[in-house]
């Protein structure tokens, strides 16, 4: 069974424009997939993450057609936080995930909501707050944290809960060098141990060094999917739809062309 599977999924906000933000989307998500999406800003990659989770169409107003199964289950039949146990959610706008006074409050909520005893609901919390380096931001308070710092909470109140399949929305956008390299390695440790990955992403550059998949957004659809190698080469597709090519593939095959043109002179030297 895919981790997720997704059918003729289609949804349309209530304005009074009715915007069609996805269109017939068909997609299919294996189990260890670590799979990367990318679409300009705009192109529907934060209202497919809504619909990952349940808040479309069980929260969200607007016209939902299709089906999306989380391994098997449908979410427009389950409940948010039964879903939540299988499928987790880093929101792109910290602020609306956060809702704690503190910032341990908030990362205990998860694993508390999954019925846990109270040494286990702790350890995961501390666990978490560890893996993600805010272990001594503990007792802050959710509201006096830097944007960056909220980034991080977000993130490991998702990682406390423990799902099979975590879905982040551009979730090192507020970060570091540094602290982003954290998050993609404990995201890259975490699918090598079998979890699923899907990762809404700007930086092309980390997506090409992280995921084995690459799904791009355009025109309301997936217009592309395959590995980052085959999907970074269109380069002109990209740049048409606002997207950049991954500055360490660029440099790759500048030294391919390079090593070409030598061995080729070389060729020629033992010729002559
Ligand atoms: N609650 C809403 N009501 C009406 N329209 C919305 C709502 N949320 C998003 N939209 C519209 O839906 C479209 C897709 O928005 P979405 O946030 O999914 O894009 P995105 O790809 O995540 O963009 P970004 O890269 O900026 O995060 C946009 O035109 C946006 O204005
Ligand atoms: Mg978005």
């Amino acid at each position: 069974m895919n981790a997720i599977q997704i059918n003729n999924l289609s949804f349309f906000y209530e304005n009074e424009n009715k915007t069609c933000v996805l269109n017939n989307i068909n997609l299919s998500i294996k189990k260890r997939d670590f799979a990367g999406i990318i679409g300009a800003t705009g192109s529907g990659k934060t209202t497919f993450a809504l619909c990952l989770n349940g808040l479309i169409p069980n929260s969200i107003n607007g016209i939902f057609s299709g089906t999306v199964k989380i391994k098997g289950i449908s979410t427009k039949k389950a409940r948010i936080a039964e879903l939540s146990k299988t499928i987790g959610l880093v929101f792109q706008d910290p602020d609306s995930q956060l809702f704690a006074l503190t910032v341990f409050d908030e990362v205990l909520f998860g694993p508390e909501n999954l019925g846990l005893d109270k040494n286990e609901i702790e350890k995961r919390a501390n666990n978490a707050l560890k893996m993600t380096g805010i272990y001594d931001l503990k007792n802050r308070e959710t509201h006096s944290l830097s944007d960056g710092q909220k980034q991080k909470v977000c993130i490991a109140s998702i990682l406390a809960m423990d799902p099979e399949i975590l879905v982040l929305d551009e979730p090192t956008a507020k970060l570091d060098y540094k602290s982003t390299k954290e998050i993609y390695e404990i995201l890259r440790a975490l699918n090598k141990k079998g979890k699923t990955i899907i990762l809404i992403e700007h930086k092309v550059e980390w997506l090409y060094n992280y995921a084995n998949r690459i799904i791009v957004m355009n025109n309301s659809n997936f217009e592309l999917d395959g590995k980052p190698n085959e999907i970074f080469k269109k380069s002109s597709y990209l740049k048409s739809i606002g997207l950049e090519v991954p500055q360490s593939m660029k440099l790759k095959e500048k030294i391919k062309k390079l090593e070409r043109k030598i061995s080729q002179m070389t060729k020629g030297d033992l010729l002559d």
